[in-house]
């Protein structure tokens, strides 16, 4: 037996590894260098693309109405508003579209009312100080498109865990310590949902990509929308107590319960 065959057929087999190696290497480089690339290069959201003339009409804004409480630079100014350097195009959209900004007046609660600016107004403020410092930004969305996940269940999951606490299990709002509540979540926008978990406003924390990853911040608000008043769709459990789901019925079933043991107790009373 000559042991010159195998030894042939190893190493054109050898060979033919290296060339498939190579090959895989090359392979696993190239989706390396893509993936990098997508990650790496900006999206194309408004602040990058932003021509310098939408960046500087949002100058013109801030320096009509945000200036005197934010600073010249958005260095801020003690006691009357906080920097915004780095706060991100997220935090103007969620403050400038729900109202909340320009502040009415100095010590006035930030609250909901209806925006003094437009989208287009929005978007320049938002590049505007984006270009300062960076921050946060709400996904850019198509015509048409939605940040509504459609994982409902987990999205209502992960409202438990993060939201519930302070916003009530279905969006309602709460009261929170010293005053302060969290608001109800019917009126916020999909863009404005997003915008608030990435600005994290007020007494709400932040909640990073790394913490909720865009997807689950999708769900989030897949299931908000679903359990929010003015959306007829999904009802998930408690039809007929309004859709407050199983914590009344619960509530109801116990006083009712109580109600009967009451009257059971005040009839066997009344028979002694
Ligand atoms: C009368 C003072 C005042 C004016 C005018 C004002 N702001 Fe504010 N701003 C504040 C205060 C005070 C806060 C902090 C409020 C809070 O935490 O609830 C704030 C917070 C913000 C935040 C959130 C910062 C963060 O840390 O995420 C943004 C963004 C913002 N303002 C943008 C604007 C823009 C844009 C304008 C102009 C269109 C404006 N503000 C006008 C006082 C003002
Ligand atoms: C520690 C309490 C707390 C937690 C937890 C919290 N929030 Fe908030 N949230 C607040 C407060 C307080 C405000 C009001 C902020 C302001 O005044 O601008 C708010 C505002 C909002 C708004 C704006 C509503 C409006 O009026 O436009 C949205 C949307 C929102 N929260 C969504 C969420 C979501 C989604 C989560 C979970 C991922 C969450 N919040 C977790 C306290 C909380």
């Amino acid at each position: 037996m000559s042991d010159e065959k195998p030894r042939t057929r190893a190493r054109r087999g050898s060979k033919m590894r290296r060339r498939l190696s190579g090959l895989l290497a090359l392979g696993v480089a190239l989706v390396a260098v893509g993936g990098l690339y997508t990650v790496l290069t900006p999206k194309p959201d408004v602040a990058q693309a932003a021509d310098p003339a939408i960046v500087r009409e949002g100058q013109q804004l801030y320096d009509n109405s945000c200036i005197t409480c934010h600073g010249t630079n958005l260095q801020g100014v003690q006691g009357r508003g906080p920097s915004l350097i780095g706060v991100g195009e997220a935090s103007v959209y969620y403050q400038v579209s729900t109202g909340r900004m320009p502040l009415a007046a100095q010590g006035a609660a930030a609250e909901r009312k209806p925006p003094r600016f437009d989208e287009a107004q929005i978007d320049a403020l938002g590049a505007f100080v984006q270009s300062n410092g960076g921050g946060p930004v709400v996904p850019a969305v198509e015509n048409g498109e939605q940040l509504r996940g459609e994982d409902v269940g987990r999205g209502g999951e992960l409202f438990r865990l993060n939201c519930a606490s302070c916003h009530n299990f279905t969006g309602r709002g709460g009261a929170l310590s010293q005053g302060k509540f969290a608001p109800v979540l019917d009126p916020a926008s999909e863009t404005q949902i997003y915008a608030a978990m990435l600005s994290g406003p007020a007494n709400m924390p932040t909640f990073a990509d790394t913490q909720l990853s865009p997807e689950e911040k999708r769900d989030i608000i897949g299931y908000i929308k679903s359990v929010s008043s003015n959306n007829t769709g999904v009802n998930p459990g408690g039809n007929g107590l309004g859709g407050f789901g199983p914590v009344p019925e619960g509530i109801v079933a116990f006083f009712v319960g109580i109600a009967a043991l009451i009257g059971i107790s005040l009839w066997i009373g009344s028979r002694q």
